[in-house]
């Protein structure tokens, strides 16, 4: 599976691409619910529109992206409980890439073990192990350039794993999210094709001016299990807006009301519960609208059902 987008809650990374094969090509893609832009990812590597409007009324996961797309060099700075939480509105990729579960919202690390994970995480981006000696964490000096962060993270966590003869050394050093995260977003640096992407805009959905010939893609927060803990949407509206679209409108959902909108496709998906590493097979769908304008959807050539 390619990383698409940035680390998101509830990103669409797992079947962004399947999403996008099954969509019909255009001049632009509206992604007007983008969060962490997995699904604009695809779209932009897939080839089958021109320009791409990305919109969220949040705009802090679709801001990453826009900027590590266009080159933006990733903070790798230690970032405490205390700057994360004055920082986490103004700064996205703070909120991004320093928040629990990336919900954006609440602090990576526990306070029992933030001290040390800020030992190992300035022996990885500094090189300086100053702090990690003051602690007692048994660490090996590391002969990558700072640069090579996927290297130098996998040669001293490994290192401190073997050194060490506490459980709780071991597991401080193997759940070093943030570098891991830093990494991910890194990669987008190195995707050209993601330059061609017009500025973020954080619009509520029915703001965004959508040109014709175009399609639209939304996520929206799902209705009764609003797992992304998001502003919820008024759902009424947003149904009777959807059918008064004039281009063709795909919406992510578990359920529709089944008079209005149809499936279009569904995929099984396994989700690991957290903490009890059980799967669960949850069946994510697309949905379209029944009526499009008075006419039956269906007769709009460019599907094809
Ligand atoms: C499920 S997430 C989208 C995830 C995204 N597809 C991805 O793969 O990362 C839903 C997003 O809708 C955004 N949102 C909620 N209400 C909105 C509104 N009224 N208009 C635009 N965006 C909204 C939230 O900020 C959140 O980022």
């Amino acid at each position: 599976m390619k990383a698409l987008g940035v680390p998101y809650k509830g990103s669409k990374a797992r079947i962004a691409e399947k999403i996008i094969d099954s969509l019909p090509p255009a001049e632009v893609f509206v992604d007007l619910f983008a969060g962490g832009c997995a699904v604009t990812h695809a779209a932009m590597l897939s080839q089958k529109y021109k320009r791409f409007i990305i919109n969220d009324i949040d705009g802090r996961g679709a801001d990453v992206f826009y900027r590590a797309a266009h080159g933006e060099e990733v903070p790798t700075d230690w970032v405490s409980r205390e700057e994360f939480h004055k920082r986490k509105e103004s700064d996205s990729f703070v909120a991004v890439i320093w928040s629990f579960n990336n919900d954006m919202n609440t602090y990576i690390y526990g306070a029992e073990v933030e001290e040390m994970k800020r030992a190992i995480h300035i022996a990885i981006t500094e090189g300086d192990y100053t702090e990690c000696e003051r602690l007692n964490i048994p660490v090996k000096p590391c002969g990558f350039p700072l640069n090579q962060l996927f290297e130098r993270r996998i040669a001293i966590t490994s290192s401190i794993i073997e050194l060490s003869d506490t459980l709780h050394n071991k597991q401080l050093a193997q759940a070093l999210e943030r570098v891991e995260r830093i990494e991910a977003i890194r990669e987008l640096q190195k995707a050209k094709a993601l330059q061609r992407l017009e500025s973020v805009q954080r619009l509520n959905y029915s703001d965004v001016e959508i040109p014709s010939n175009a399609v639209i893609y939304c996520d929206i927060p799902y209705r009764d299990t609003n797992v992304g803990g998001y502003d919820v949407i008024d759902y009424e509206d947003f149904y009777e807006w959807c059918e008064q679209q004039d281009n063709p409108i795909f919406i992510s959902e578990y359920f529709m009301p089944s008079e209005r909108f149809k499936v279009y496709k569904s995929w099984q998906v396994h989700q690991t519960s957290a903490g009890k590493g059980k799967i669960a097979t949850a069946t994510e769908s697309l949905y379209i609208p029944k009526a499009h304008n008075g006419l039956p959807y269906g007769q709009l050539t460019v599907f094809d059902y």
